[in-house]
């Protein structure tokens, strides 16, 4: 069963460490209404041992949200998914697909793929919290190219009684490629993700993995549930409200708009001690290709004038600023 509040959700924003942390969804949130967010991956010792608030905190305004775990032990799983039900995240996610040697080193991430029955046991652990869990993984690991490991993967979890895929459509690299590189190769093979969409119709199965307009979106949700977008989100954040206008009719949202609530929130959260540059940093791509854009992310990322900001008045100056750079 899919939580009905998901049903009709088209557009995810990629789990992303460093990239989608609270403000950069609080972010993505001003300009997508709709969007399903996803946290940064939070290993299962972190929110156990680590300091779990300072982890699983996030802005109301943030739902619907997924925070996405790391990590293999079911056992561990489960309480950080009865930890995620009390804090009121709308699923948890397990990652299945990341490859760095850090995350192979704890037995989790990408090298999962090939333990799908501790997979299934992870999932069926995570279950017992009565939050939505789903599984974020790749279509295959190093040389293994065939569909049949993908399908026997996904059907594994399936018998388990999980109904919701996320796939990023390319192999994890396990050795001789950084998590950055194997962002780009191998290549991309969609049809894998709509093959298993075809094989396992009950699933709701999200594509992800190089998708940046709005055209192929399209194609992509005619034979897919939704698709996720990662880096596109993140380096050209606008197309999030042009998607939500395209596909739910939803008003346009001026960038001026945004920004005015930014300097809100960014007043807001210096009151409690947040630094600025820790907001800014995720919005420099927002004005990306128009007029007078460099000179307004270059305000936006220099760190002298931010170490300068000492009250509430110098953020609302230091906003005024940028936004007569765009005029100039
Ligand atoms: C900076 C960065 C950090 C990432 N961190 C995570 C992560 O924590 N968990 C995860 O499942 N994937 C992570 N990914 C992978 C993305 O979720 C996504 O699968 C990948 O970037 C492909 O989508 P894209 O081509 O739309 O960017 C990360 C990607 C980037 C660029």
């Amino acid at each position: 069963m899919i939580n009905d509040n998901f049903k009709q959700k088209k557009i995810y924003v990629a789990p992303m460490l460093d990239w989608t942390d609270r403000h950069c969804r609080f972010f993505h949130r001003l300009l997508s209404p709709n969007a399903v967010l996803y946290t940064e991956m939070i290993t299962t010792g972190a929110i156990i041992h680590g300091d779990t608030a300072k982890h699983l905190t996030y802005n109301e305004e943030e739902h619907p949200l997924v925070l996405q775990v790391g990590g293999s032990e079911p056992r561990d799983l489960e309480h950080c998914a009865k930890i995620a039900k009390q804090y009121n995240y709308d699923e948890i996610n397990l990652n299945c697909g990341c490859p760095s040697e850090r995350v192979q080193k704890g037995s989790f991430g990408a090298c999962l793929m090939r333990e799908a029955k501790l997979v299934g046991q992870c999932f069926t652990a995570m279950k017992q919290s009565g939050l939505e869990v789903s599984i974020k993984h790749r279509i295959g690991i190093d040389d293994i190219n065939d569909y049949e490991f993908l399908y026997d993967f996904v059907n594994e979890l399936h018998e388990s009684g999980c109904r919701k895929f996320i796939v990023h459509a390319r192999n994890a690299v396990l050795k001789g490629l950084s998590p950055k590189q194997n962002r780009e190769i191998p290549p991309l093979k969609y049809d894998y993700v709509y093959r298993l969409k075809a094989d396992f119709p009950q699933a709701h199965i999200t594509v992800n993995g190089g998708i940046n307009n709005i055209p192929d979106i399209l194609i992509h949700l005619k034979n897919a549930d939704a698709v996720m977008l990662g880096r596109s989100a993140y380096h050209t954040p606008y197309i999030l409200n042009e998607i939500d206008n395209y596909i739910y009719n939803d008003r346009i949202i001026l960038k001026d708009e945004i920004i005015e609530k930014l300097c809100d929130y960014s007043v807001e959260q210096f009151k409690k001690g947040v630094y600025i540059g820790a907001i800014i940093k995720h919005i420099l791509g927002l004005y990306h290709g128009q007029k007078n854009s460099r000179l307004w992310r270059q305000h936006f990322s220099n760190s002298v004038l931010l170490k300068k900001i000492q009250n509430y008045q110098d953020i609302i100056e230091f906003f005024n600023q940028a936004g007569k750079l765009l005029l100039a």
